[in-house]
């Protein structure tokens, strides 16, 4: 691979071991995959940081990145991590012991001396902060959030392959990423355009199950155009910025009128999409009885998406409503008093973590995101899918 005077001194320790590791490994990634050079990365998010995910190995691992002189080269955001720290136990949702809350504290501990912001949110395209990072559209990036990475290039027009998170720690250890896959814009444009114009409706559940479809039949390795979403709102593209990386692999996809991209698309396919199919798999995911909690807030909740539960539900809700965020977005909820009316009307909070990431209890769960859908089936008793709208009328009856 083709190396700077920059590149070639820090792999040969002049910036230091760990950077030099960072670096070495980094280069044989890109190798591997045939990249023909590094290129700077502006800002990176790491991933896998919750002890849920990670335990003992993973704290051991940054614990001795953290004591080599890693540092990071480029501000660095960190995904939620296995309990908020305000509620520990999760209003009885979370089985938190003692040895977990040590264990995620040497996580930070380690992510802090690196130089991570520990905002610990997967959206942190929301927090108040993001704005000082300066990234710009073809900006390039190293995420490892799934669902982040997909937003990052689905909306925010940065570019990120999908790292795994010890590789996004690893580039913002270096301040490189190799030149591969979605960082070269001739791959960031599509090919084949999916059609859902005729659509009954469009909301982030439909979208959801979208995903699911893309994950079987979209077989190439551009993004998919998306045609027929008339000015959804930002978190129906989070949910299925979400569920394309989480039921597939896909991590980016083109939404006219949301996407930016170099050029005008002119894809070779179009294909309908049928509703039939969509509808069908909708209603195998429908909730078919009182759950025990809606779960909301995978990815992260917006602003906006607080703003829509306070218009919605007009009373105190009858099923428990749990929130997931970042410290940002409540804070921001607190200051204007929105947290204040939610919680009123039942509504919970848990900052920094999720229901995935964490430790819970067994629970019969409803939500409006496939993501979180696809991941608590697998350890949950029972888990259903339907839009926001749908589940807060749900709990208002
Ligand atoms: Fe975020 Fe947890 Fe979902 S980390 S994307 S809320 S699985």
């Amino acid at each position: 691979m083709e190396l700077t005077r920059e590149e070639e001194e820090m792999l040969k320790g002049k910036y230091g071991e760990a950077s030099a590791k960072a670096l070495e490994a980094i280069i044989a990634v890109g190798e591997s995959v045939g990249a023909p050079r590094l290129i700077p990365i502006k800002h990176a998010h790491i991933s896998g940081v919750s002890y849920g995910t990670i335990g003992e190995p993973g704290a051991l691992f940054l614990e001795k990145l953290a004591s080599m002189g890693a540092r990071f080269r480029v501000p660095a955001t960190v995904n939620p991590i296995g309990y908020d720290p305000e509620v520990p136990d999760g209003y009885g949702y979370l089985r938190i012991t003692r040895d977990f809350v040590e264990g995620q504290s040497r996580i930070l501990k380690a992510l802090r001396k690196m130089g991570a912001e520990l905002e610990l949110t997967c959206t942190p395209y929301y927090v108040d902060t993001f704005e000082k990072y300066d990234l710009r559209v073809g900006d390039s990036v190293a995420w490892g959030e799934s669902s982040a990475v997909a937003y990052a290039n689905t909306v925010l027009g940065l570019k990120t392959n999908r790292e795994g998170g010890p590789l996004a720690l690893l580039a913002a250890i270096a301040g490189r990423i190799y030149l591969y896959g979605l960082h070269d814009d001739a791959n960031r444009m599509p090919q084949v355009s999916y059609d859902i114009s005729k659509f009954p409706r469009v909301d982030e559940a439909v979208l959801g199950v979208l995903a699911e479809f893309l994950a079987e039949v979209h077989e190439d390795d551009f993004p998919p155009m998306i045609e027929g979403v008339a000015n959804p709102p930002d978190y129906y593209i989070r949910e299925f910025a979400a569920a394309i990386g989480a039921v597939g692999s896909l991590a980016m996809a083109v939404i006219p009128g949301v996407t930016p991209l170099p050029a005008k698309p002119s894809t070779r396919r179009k294909l309908d999409v049928p509703w039939d199919v969509i509808r069908r798999s909708l209603s195998d995911k429908e909730p078919t009885s009182k759950p025990d909690v809606i779960f909301i807030g995978c990815p992260h909740a917006s602003y906006a998406e607080l703003t829509i539960i306070d218009r919605y539900l007009r009373k105190e809700a009858d099923i428990p409503i749990l929130v997931t965020l970042s410290r940002s977005v409540y804070q921001k909820a607190k200051n204007t008093g929105l947290a204040a009316s939610l919680e009123r009307k039942g509504v919970k909070f848990l900052r920094s973590t999720c229901l995935i990431v964490s430790r819970s209890k067994p629970l019969k769960v409803a939500t409006n995101s496939m993501k979180a859908y696809f991941y608590l089936s697998k350890k949950m008793p029972e888990v259903s899918l339907a839009p926001l709208t749908d589940l807060l009328r749900m709990a208002s009856r």
